[in-house]
């Protein structure tokens, strides 16, 4: 007998790509190609919303499937709290509903790093592990996750500590490397820094290094002296679009979703915090 998969779609949209996949939910694979579609450089909410419209519409799924979306920003009950990497416009977005309205299916919003996080703790690198688990994504932005006994506390924002005087993703972010040519070496100084005020703020029992220089871990982890173990994320860049797949399907099937705003009338809530060091 054939037992059909459990799938849900998921989407990760990052500053260069918005990408996504139908994901098995039993494995946390891909149960096809990942898409990739370059962002709009204009990368409004709209012009966001249509690329997916195209992304999902490309792939043969059954109504019922819902799509989670992973968006580097602070995601309050689908509402955008703030940007600092995209279009200033995103703020006070309620994504979920902007999905649905454009592609007619359950739409579920999520912070990126906090999907990626979800990816790791259900199928990756932190599967299963009680405690604290901290999950980062350097790329563009500094990510985070944190993960307490096997449950997420939304929207850390941990890359935007203050430290030294600076937003700390500004220095530390794997932009940051790209931007001012760092050696590996002089990155991880940077890391040093940056790991270091993180484990004397939470003293997790693990750490986990996402986002696509991940791939180059042996190249800077070992260069990191913690008292805290910290390993590459295991689903590498697909954790976004895996954690942000298995988001929705749990907010699928909750009696009372925590992040999905489709069929009732979006919370009502104001969204206009921002952060005062993102400046820009
Ligand atoms: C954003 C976060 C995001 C991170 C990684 C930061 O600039 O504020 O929400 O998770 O970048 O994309």
């Amino acid at each position: 007998m054939r037992v059909a998969k459990k799938i849900a779609f998921g989407i990760d949209i990052g500053g260069s790509g918005i990408k996504g996949a139908p994901v098995d939910l039993s494995t946390g694979e891909f149960v096809a190609d990942r898409v990739r579609i370059p962002t709009p450089e204009n990368s409004t909410p709209t012009a966001v919303a249509e690329v997916i419209t195209e992304l999902v519409g490309s792939f043969d799924l059954p109504k019922k499937v819902p799509i989670g979306v992973a968006l580097p920003a602070p995601i309050d009950y689908g509402i955008v709290r703030s940007m600092a990497n995209l279009d200033k416009s995103w703020t006070g977005v309620d994504l979920p509903a902007l999905l649905h309205g454009a592609t007619g299916r359950p739409a579920t919003a999520v912070n990126d790093a906090d999907a990626a996080g979800l990816g790791e703790q259900r199928y990756g690198a932190a599967g299963g592990r009680n405690g604290v688990v901290l999950v980062t994504t350097l790329g563009t932005g500094i990510g985070s996750a944190l993960i307490v006994d096997g449950r997420l506390v939304p929207n850390t924002e941990l890359g935007h500590l203050e430290i030294d005087g600076y937003d700390a993703e500004t220095r530390a972010a794997d932009s940051a490397r790209e931007r001012e040519d760092l050696t590996y070496e002089q990155w991880a100084e940077r890391l040093q820094r940056y790991y270091s005020v993180v484990e004397n703020l939470l003293s997790p029992d693990l750490i986990v290094v996402g986002g696509g220089v991940s791939k180059k871990h042996e190249r800077f982890l070992p260069l990191l002296n913690l008292r805290t173990p910290i390993v590459a994320a295991q689903l590498r860049n697909t954790a976004g679009i895996v954690g942000a797949a298995a988001m929705a399907a749990d907010d699928a099937k909750a009696d009372k979703p925590i992040r999905r705003a489709v069929e009732s009338a979006p919370m009502s809530f104001t969204a206009d915090a921002k952060y005062p060091l993102s400046g820009k």
